[in-house]
């Protein structure tokens, strides 16, 4: 199975962090936006979407990058995403950005997140929330998640 993660970690590398448990589990090649075309993308039997979170928004290199995608017909694909705080009712910034990859064609078979140590300006007066996350029982998580994934995907293709 041929795997890829499109992954813009801008921060801490916090998502870098899963998407190295993940990338280990399903033998992915992990990318930056930046370096990878769409012709390309097209080749890959399963494709990850993964960001962090800035001001209540996936990274604009990443959502940009998703816009810019010819039709996936049915590419399999999963999201996976690290933030300061759960999402709120006022941005639904996760479902949004779902709702981007359906409508270019991708079947989103799952998805995860966690917390990343969060350094937004504010909230370094009190040094930082989330200190140490992803923390080991994060990466145990997203290892379970990219199992469960792999069977799913196995068991499809
Ligand atoms: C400038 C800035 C803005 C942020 N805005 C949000 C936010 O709106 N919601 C949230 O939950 N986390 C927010 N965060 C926290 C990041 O999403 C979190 O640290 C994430 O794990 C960063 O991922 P990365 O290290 O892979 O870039 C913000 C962090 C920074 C520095």
């Amino acid at each position: 199975m041929k795997t890829v993660i499109v992954c813009k970690s801008v921060s801490h590398g916090n998502t870098r962090k899963i998407a190295d448990v993940i990338g280990e589990v399903l033998g992915a090649r992990i990318v930056d936006p930046g370096e990878i075309d769409a012709a390309e993308l097209g080749g890959y039997d399963l494709v990850g979407f993964a960001s962090g979170v800035r001001y209540m928004e996936f990274y604009p290199e990443l959502v940009e990058f998703v816009r810019g995608l010819p039709q996936a017909r049915g590419q399999q694909a999963f999201l996976f995403h690290t933030s300061g705080f759960p999402e709120t009712p006022l941005r639904r910034y996760k479902r949004d950005f779902q709702a981007l990859l359906a409508q270019k064609g991708f079947r989103v078979l799952d998805t995860f997140d966690c917390y990343g140590y969060d350094t937004w300006a504010p909230l370094m007066i009190v040094g930082g929330v989330r200190k140490g996350r992803p923390n080991a029982e994060d990466l145990a998580a997203a290892r379970a998640f990219a199992e469960k994934l792999r069977a799913r995907v196995t068991a499809t293709s």
